[in-house]
């Protein structure tokens, strides 16, 4: 569906994520037809390009990361659109030109991405307002990370309050773009067969794993002042921890949403500082194998060798309410591990009594939500193999695949988020309150972590993090879900 012709200014124009992500993001919508005649496309940075000289970076960067670029015609009609302005965040260098492209009478939406670090966020809104770009139209959209603990967050939050309103703050978690993350919501409430088994009374456990194979390739100087917990567990984890934990909302608008979601921070268990070996698994990469060979380990890769940084978390949490009383849910991430692999496992409890021969070993029920790669849906089920010599069973996955079964083009993350800026709907942006809270959740693991000194513990690049967290999981009698077939 077409969208009314739109502006949208992308702070951090010639960085990396505009370059990877949002330029290309935006080709495919308009390849797609979603443009209107007049939307514009302003780029905003440092760099002293001007609009002729700009163009080419971004067609570069269509080329190389929206593999549709090759038809030069829309790669043309794309780039017409494509503006530039050289303007400095701090001082008022290049504002006026940036305003004078603004007509007072224009009542188009107007989207300021800051893809730019955490640190410019305020001065770039007061800088908006003081040029009085900042009309009801407006939306700022803004990357994480928001702060790097739960006072530097509410110091960015108050200084975007400051100039617009909640409801024009649109704050990214690319997880809750990706099309199955959205299709949890769907599974869990366009069915009536879970819902009713979706509480610990039927549900052993809930895992959330999300593994990457990279290291932390080129971003070393922000990872070093981040680490995996800031980096993923903050964001992604806890985000994905909501929407498999939340209560039904209302309706799917954003308010009714995040209201649920908040809940399920605020009922997170803390994490006990005296016991928190029993509950957290910091790990860090050292030199080992990847799929394409001998890798380094994260201390040479950021030219630090006594670096503490953990680039491996594993967390038992609780989520303290009626429905999950007594569900541990298992959360893990880490760079350099074996495969990247996104995915939640739900496992149900077993069966009360098993009617079969002893030597029938019965495997719980285990739903498999997997994010990337080869997004699908699989429910483990127990059944009998063909064959007229017994009761002999076997647990086999009903296995839908998106892409086969639909054989449709899945859009990615970020196509999908900036859309729903543009139509002004929120549902899969973080409210101020759920980040704040996710970080009052997140502080006091760091603050334990620090306070014991707990270096982090080391893994081979291409293991499956520190022995730590498999005892995490076996400690309870259970082990991290392994795809058999
Ligand atoms: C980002 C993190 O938010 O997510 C990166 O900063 C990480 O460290 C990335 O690599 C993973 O995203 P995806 O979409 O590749 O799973």
């Amino acid at each position: 569906v077409k969208v009314d012709p739109f502006d949208i200014v992308v702070f951090g124009g010639t960085g990396d994520l505009a370059y990877r992500k949002l330029f290309p993001a935006l080709f495919r919508r308009f390849l797609d037809g979603q443009f209107s005649e007049g939307t514009r496309i302003i780029g905003a940075a440092r760099h002293d390009y001007d609009t002729a000289s700009f163009k080419p970076t971004v067609n570069k960067a269509l080329r190389q990361f929206a593999a549709e670029a090759t038809q030069e015609s829309a790669v043309d009609a794309f780039l017409a659109m494509v503006d530039y302005v050289s303007l400095d965040i701090g001082t008022d260098a290049g504002w006026d030109v940036l305003a004078a492209k603004f007509p007072d009478s224009s009542n188009y939406v107007r989207a300021f991405y800051l893809a730019t670090g955490p640190d410019r966020f305020g001065a770039v809104a007061a800088q908006l307002a003081a040029y009085g770009l900042i009309t009801p139209g407006a939306r700022i959209i803004v990357e994480k990370p928001i702060g790097k603990d739960a006072v530097s967050a509410a110091k960015i939050n108050d200084a975007l309050g400051a100039v617009f309103a909640e409801s024009q703050i649109y704050r990214i978690d690319h997880y809750l773009g990706k099309e199955t993350v959205q299709n949890l919501m769907a599974l869990r409430f366009a069915n009536a067969l879970f819902e009713p088994l979706w509480n610990s009374a039927h549900i052993d456990h809930v895992e959330i794993t999300v593994a990457e194979s990279i290291g932390v390739e080129g971003r070393g100087a922000y990872y070093e002042t981040s680490g995996a917990l800031r980096d993923m567990v903050q964001n992604h984890l806890l985000q994905l921890l909501c929407l498999v934990a939340m209560e039904a909302p209302a309706g799917f608008e954003a308010d009714s949403v995040r209201d649920e979601k908040l809940k399920v921070l605020k009922a997170l268990a803390p994490i006990d500082a005296d016991n928190y070996e029993a509950f957290t698994v910091r790990g860090q990469y050292r030199a080992g194998a990847s799929a394409t060979g001998a890798v380094a380990g994260y201390p040479e890769d950021v030219g630090n060798p006594r670096t503490e940084v953990e680039t491996f978390v594993a967390l038992k949490v609780h989520v303290n309410n009626w429905r999950w009383a007594g569900t541990p849910f298992y959360l893990r991430t880490g760079k350099r591990l074996p495969k990247r692999v996104s995915e939640l496992i739900v496992s149900f409890r077993n069966v009360p009594h098993s009617i079969f021969a002893s030597d029938v070993k019965i495997l719980p029920t285990r739903l498999v939500v997997r994010l990337q790669p080869d997004e699908g849906i699989k429910l483990w089920l127990m059944l009998k193999e063909p064959g007229a010599g017994g009761m002999r069973m076997r647990h086999v996955p009903l296995d839908m695949n998106f892409a086969k079964a639909f054989q449709i083009y899945a859009p990615e993350a970020y196509e999908r988020l900036l859309m729903d800026v543009i139509r002004g709907n929120a549902t899969l942006f973080m409210r101020r309150d759920e980040v704040e809270a996710a970080w009052r959740w997140i502080d006091p693991i760091r603050e334990a972590w620090n306070q014991a000194q707990l270096e982090p513990r080391f893994y081979l690049a291409g293991t499956w993090g520190p022995a730590s967290a498999t005892a995490l999981v076996e400690r309870d009698g259970r082990s991290w879900y392994e795809e058999t077939s």
